[in-house]
């Protein structure tokens, strides 16, 4: 581990490796798509036009492009330099003109960040966080960063996600069936090992108090499943408009919110 950043080398070099095949395996995918449409609903309330908003894990820039369309401008950040080029690839060739200022930094260094003004409000989406072993530390950065009641808005994968649960206990395999709910997992991406942290809901907003009250909590991915589940959604193309359809019925359900795939937590700025 690389001492002074903070961030696991393995992590940088996993996620390197992985940019260029980013998006045909998930941006593009049914299931992420489907997934982040879900995010989306909820981003476009959030940030409206004419925000300037921090994002983090941008990963190849769809949060960003999209949010850009809106006319929200972003700041937006990896720690992946591979990541963050097909980001600049993909705005040059989709929309060279949009409101985005990519930039490589690991969530680790934010206090590094010197914006001109303070953000209206900040996002991560699809478990970059994840990555992150600090969130507390992260959640005081972020409060330096952004004015006070600005929304702050995290998608993380949940600790305890149901669908993996009953796929792979159905499949004999245990491991894989309960690999989050230690909390810490090594996740295997091509020939690197992530370390990925799995903290529940209680334990974020604890981590992101006194700064940030939670407004809301939703579940992404709760019918709809996982995206390695993608060959068998393939086959069966109309059961994931009826798997999103109950999604959008039970995501903001107590129980439910935290048993998919992702939860989509909506924080705000506050006194603390
Ligand atoms: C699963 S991808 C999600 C990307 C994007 N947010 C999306 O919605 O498609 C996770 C991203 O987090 C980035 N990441 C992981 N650890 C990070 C860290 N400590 N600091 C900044 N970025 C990190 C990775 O490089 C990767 O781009």
């Amino acid at each position: 581990m690389s001492v002074a950043a903070g961030i696991e080398d393995q992590t940088i070099l996993a996620f390197d490796s992985l940019a260029a095949r980013y998006d045909d395996l998930f941006t593009r995918s049914m299931i992420g798509r489907a997934q982040r449409g879900a995010v989306w609903a909820v981003l476009i309330d959030a940030f409206v036009p004419g925000s300037h908003i921090l994002e983090l894990n941008c990963g190849t820039g769809e949060d960003a492009l999209f949010l850009a369309q809106h006319d929200v401008s972003v700041v937006a950040c990896d720690a992946s330099e591979r990541m963050i080029e097909t980001a600049r690839q993909r705005m040059q060739a989709e929309d060279p003109e949009a409101p985005i200022q990519f930039e490589l930094l690991p969530t680790e260094h934010l206090s590094r960040l010197r914006p001109k003004e303070l953000f209206d409000g900040a996002f991560s989406n699809f478990s970059g966080l994840n990555c992150v072993a600090d969130l507390s530390q992260t959640a005081r950065d972020l409060a330096a960063l952004v004015t006070m009641r600005a929304p702050v808005l995290v998608c993380l994968s949940t600790r305890f996600c149901l669908s993996e649960m009953i796929w792979f206990v159905l499949h004999g395999d245990f491991r894989k069936a309960f690999r989050r709910s230690s909390g810490v997992a090594i996740a295997k991406v091509g020939d690197f090992a992530v370390k990925v942290h799995y903290p529940t809901l209680r334990a974020v907003k604890r981590m992101f108090a006194p700064s940030f009250l939670l407004r809301s909590c939703r579940g992404i991915g709760i019918a709809v499943p996982p995206s390695y589940l993608e060959p068998m959604i393939r086959k069966y193309p109309r059961v994931l408009s009826v798997l999103r359809l109950i999604d959008r019925g039970i995501s903001r359900l107590p129980w439910f919110r935290t048993i998919g795939d992702h939860m989509l937590l909506c924080f705000e700025r506050v006194e603390a």
